[in-house]
């Protein structure tokens, strides 16, 4: 008989070479992280249809900040318009949106944003869209560890009671299952501060396709050769 194909529950992807592909064809690297939007599109319609529950996008690390200000600021500007602009959309298609990452660094209109398309489209069922903004994961870890010691500190829990599952439950990921496969595009194999403490058993997947080039197309193809893994988590498989 044979087996059903195995689809991932929770697909995390790292969007990269907008710059690239933008310095192929002459134009600007925003014109790159333009053309990646119709990308995230593509492939939000391509889990939903494959019947993926977690999609994550990394949209954006607290290390790009330090790229030029226009580019920067270019990339804001780009956040917010698609944010303002794909709610109902994304609603319609039952996809709730999360935003992942510290808004300390973010205007007050910008958490507005963030904030009405969480509400728009909170009571989407069919697949949960999250999107890490100004996100870092060492950052995340160290921030669980000040909370965890703060909740020490006064008493609320013992050093005892500090197990993997209270520190899962202290990341920005609390309530989020892990990834069970990580995809990052434009040929690069690294991890870039994403994801590191969930990522300890996902299957990992570097395409050599630039994100903008990124379709439905190969999403389907990525899904396909995450089906012919076989996911031991330490264990014997039998044959
Ligand atoms: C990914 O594309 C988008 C962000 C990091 C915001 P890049 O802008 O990193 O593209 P390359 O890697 O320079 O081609
Ligand atoms: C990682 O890509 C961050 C995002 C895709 C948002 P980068 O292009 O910033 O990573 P490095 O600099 O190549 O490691
Ligand atoms: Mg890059």
């Amino acid at each position: 008989m044979k087996r059903e194909k195995a689809i991932p529950s929770h697909v995390a992807i790292i969007m990269d070479g907008n710059g690239r592909w933008a310095k192929q064809r002459g134009k600007e690297r925003y014109e790159g992280h333009l053309a990646g939007v119709d990308s995230v599109r593509n492939v939000v319609r391509a889990a939903v249809r494959n019947g993926v529950e977690w999609l994550t996008l990394y949209a954006f690390s607290t290390e790009n900040w330090g790229r030029p200000i226009a580019e920067v600021e270019a990339i804001m500007q780009l956040f917010c318009k698609t944010v303002v602009g794909e709610g109902d959309e994304l609603a319609r298609q039952g996809v709730r949106v999360k935003i992942m990452g510290e808004r300390t660094h973010f205007s007050p209109s910008v958490i507005e944003m963030i904030e009405r398309i969480e509400n728009t489209t909170s009571a989407g069922d069919k697949l949960t869209l999250v999107l890490a903004f100004n996100y870092s994961s060492r950052r995340e870890i160290m921030l669980a560890a000040q909370s965890l010691a703060q909740r020490v500190a006064s008493g609320e829990m013992g050093v005892e009671d500090i197990n993997e599952e209270a520190l899962s439950a202290s990341l920005m990921t609390a309530n989020i299952p892990d990834p069970d496969f990580i995809i990052r595009t434009s040929g690069e194999c690294r991890l870039s501060n994403f994801l590191l403490w969930q990522a300890s058993y996902a299957e990992f997947y570097f395409p050599e396709t630039l994100w903008p080039d990124f379709d439905e197309e190969a999403f389907d193809r990525a899904l396909e050769v995450y089906a012919e893994r076989d996911r031991r988590y330490g264990l014997v498989t039998e044959d």
